[in-house]
């Protein structure tokens, strides 16, 4: 066989290895059997092994590369990945529909309905139809690339088909839900336990785990698989003009779109609908938590608009949640970070939904008082999602008499400060700024996850380190003695060194880290994002007004007032200063994410001939950039950089009101910067602020 005959030869073999793939996966009407598909791809290996000159990325046989990521890089999603207001009956689901109508100007609307999956949601982004990356969502705006990570899932194309009465699309970004089936969960867990290993609680929980793994080879091996839900966006073709034919062009790519949408022209008929999955939830063989429902037409979603994080034009229909009875063992005090005083209820351990529960929030006394709610009482217990359990209500069949009412302390447990309770408020709190839980809580907030993310300092070490009296805020984490740490009972040398390096590294984290570790009320990791993004600096941050901060889109007064009465407090503002003096980021010339990709979020056409460099040349580097770059200019484009001679498309740039650069304005962007011509690169979609709750426990 000559090279020519060997290259079809393979390209046949990729062809039907994909065409089988989606068969199974996307129409699910299997044409080979697995044995008949792992020959092929037996074969595949075995010529591309004898022939490595022809083996491409985007070969089947390479879904697994040699990758292996220590951490995972950030992505800055185009559009942000929002979330969905629920209802949670026929009412409310009527009051969703009535307002959409009104936004809508419209007097009906066609929706949608789908079943929602309960699993992780990521972005996927093809150019010239190969997956070029993945994300998850992370806090919406910034999510973990996970790239090798999905390329290595089998039930995710890595190659688009090309659509029938489409081109291919430049660019598309497919967004959906990772999830696993139960019955291959069941199957995953029976396996790990064979193997003597730690079980997953949950589908959703397998899933997440198993898309945040460092290494690829054991994604592969988790049987995933995905729901796309929503075009992001696209570039190159024109959308069609609803939400229901965007599902059949995702099918058309290659993908499995949520099982059984389906069309109503009435609020009635969706209700029905939403009753209907709620029925069928048990026998599905994959979790649901409710139902979403959509406005189907692209152009009138776009009318509708968008409220804080939610899409006005789209709403979940929750499921009751899931409910169990259990015994209150006892009702203890957890001390907030902003000193409230927080009853819980001690459980005996039930298993709700796959997940055991012990604990439950009692949310506060008046709740307590509300529901008469007595230590030893049988109660109703909930989980919803992944929500803090509740207690419902006590079944009181079931007293016996020797219940003990609660009755909430007047000091702190925490250090004995008798505490302050506002009138009309229904919190209790401790006023003393020292007091030691209250501590242990802001350390616990700053060293998270989801602020500094200090790898290896978990809550116990730190309350260990706070006990000693090594840290009294936290600033003191990077002036611990570290010979002293090595000497700690359980630390050892090793472990102290590599703390010390986790902890010198967070000094480097962004400053919306930084700000959002501060637990300042009301500032979650979006609030922290925008105000980052406002002032750049804690100095910046520290000298801005009230109205100044209100004047951010998507924050509002309240959060406004909250971070100005946190920035005048003296010991915020020392504490601020000592974490500048120890070396903590204060200012983000250049935050890590948009190092990687500063020019994320931007749509580029160019046109006409440059002088510097050849035009692939530039649209390879802008993509590295992290831009979109396509071929025609549209309403949705950023800019049109015009080289000599740009012709139509410059004068369709005009027309739309798009700006124009010059050869000067690209070599600023190729040097990753944003030209003063362009003005933000992130979509605006927050129009109201959204209040970020301080988690209750
Ligand atoms: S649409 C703007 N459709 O639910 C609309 N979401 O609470 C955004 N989800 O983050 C989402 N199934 O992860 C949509 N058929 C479906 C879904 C779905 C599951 C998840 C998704 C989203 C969350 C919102």
């Amino acid at each position: 066989m000559d090279q020519t005959d060997l290259q079809r030869h393979v390209d046949e073999f990729r062809l039907q290895l994909d065409q089988f793939a989606y068969e199974y996966f996307v129409l699910d009407q299997p044409t080979a059997t697995d044995a008949e598909y792992d020959a092929l791809m037996n074969e595949l290996r075995r010529i591309e092994a004898e022939h490595p000159e022809l083996v491409t990325a985007e070969s089947p046989t390479q879904r697994v590369g040699a990758h292996t990521a220590s951490e995972f890089g950030a992505i800055v999603h185009p559009r942000p990945l929002l979330s969905l207001s629920n209802v949670y009956n026929e009412e409310e689901l009527a009051a969703w529909a009535q307002r959409a109508l009104r936004f809508a100007g419209a007097s009906d609307l066609t929706y949608v309905t789908e079943p929602k999956t309960d699993g992780v949601a990521v972005a996927l982004t093809y150019v010239d139809g190969v997956l070029d990356h993945a994300a998850t969502r992370g806090n919406g705006f910034v999510g973990d690339d996970i790239t090798p990570n999905v390329r290595a899932i089998r039930a995710i194309p890595v190659r688009l088909r090309k659509p029938s009465r489409l081109a291919m699309p430049a660019t598309i970004e497919i967004r959906g839900e990772i999830y696993m089936r139960k019955s291959d969960f069941d199957e995953l867990n029976s396996r790990i336990a064979d193997a003597g290993g730690k079980l997953f609680m949950n589908p959703r929980n397998a899933a997440a785990g198993s898309i945040r793994q460092k290494d690829p080879g054991i994604t592969a091996q988790r049987p995933l698989r995905l729901f796309a839900y929503q075009i992001g966006c696209a570039t190159g073709i024109t959308l069609p003009p609803t939400h229901f034919e965007c599902l059949e062009l995702m099918r058309e790519l290659g993908f499995t779109t949520s099982l059984d949408a389906e069309r109503h022209d009435t609020v009635g008929s969706v209700w029905e609908t939403c009753q209907e999955w709620l029925a069928r939830r048990a026998e599905l063989d994959f979790e649901i938590d409710g139902t979403v429902v959509k406005v189907d037409s692209l152009h009138q979603q776009e009318e509708i608009g968008y409220v804080a994080r939610d899409p006005r034009w789209a709403t979940a229909y929750k499921f009751p949640a899931i409910q169990q009875t259990t015994k209150v063992l006892d009702i203890v005090i957890n001390v907030g970070r902003t000193g409230t005083l927080n009853p819980l209820a001690m459980l005996e351990p039930v298993n709700i939904g796959g997940v055991t529960v012990g604990r439950a929030t009692l949310h506060n006394e008046d709740e307590i008082a509300r529901k008469d709610i007595r230590i030893g009482d049988t109660v109703v217990v909930q989980r919803a999602g992944d929500v803090i359990p509740q207690v419902v209500k006590v079944i009181e069949e079931r007293r016996t008499g020797i219940e003990v009412p609660y009755q909430m302390p007047d000091t702190c447990p925490s250090c004995g400060t008798p505490v302050h309770r506002e009138p009309g408020v229904a919190k209790r709190y401790c006023t003393n700024a020292s007091c030691p839980a209250q501590l242990k809580e802001r350390i616990h907030h700053f060293i998270s996850r989801a602020a500094m993310d200090i790898d290896g300092l978990g809550p116990n070490l730190a309350d260990r380190f706070v006990d000693l009296g090594w840290i009294s805020d936290a600033g003191d984490i990077y002036r611990l003695d570290w010979t002293e740490v090595a000497q700690l009972e359980g630390l050892g040398e090793k472990s102290a060194e590599n703390l010390r390096e986790s902890v010198e590294k967070s000094k480097r984290q962004p400053l919306w880290r930084v700000i959002h570790g501060l637990g300042i009320r009301h500032v979650g990791d979006r609030t922290a994002n925008l105000v980052a993004d406002r002032f750049g600096s804690m100095r910046a941050l520290l000298d801005a007004t009230t109205e100044e901060i209100a004047e951010i889109p998507g924050i509002g007064d309240v959060v406004a007032t909250g971070i100005h009465d946190f920035t005048v407090e003296q010991v915020n503002r020392d504490l601020v200063a000592k974490l500048e003096a120890v070396g903590v980021r204060s200012q983000d010339d250049s935050s890590a994410e948009t190092r990687q990709r500063p020019l994320a979020g931007l749509t580029l056409v160019l046109t006409g001939r440059l002088d510097t460099l050849t035009r692939p040349e530039a649209e390879a580097t802008l993509r590295k950039l992290g831009a979109n770059v396509t071929g025609s200019v549209s309403k949705k484009t950023s800019a049109v950089i015009a080289g000599a001679d740009a012709g139509s498309k410059a004068a369709k740039a005009e027309q739309l009101g798009v700006p124009l650069l010059n050869e000067t304005d690209l070599t600023t962007l190729l040097e990753g910067e944003i030209p003063a011509a362009l003005a933000s690169p992130i979509a605006e979609t927050v129009d109201e602020p959204a209040l970020e709750e301080e988690p209750v426990a």
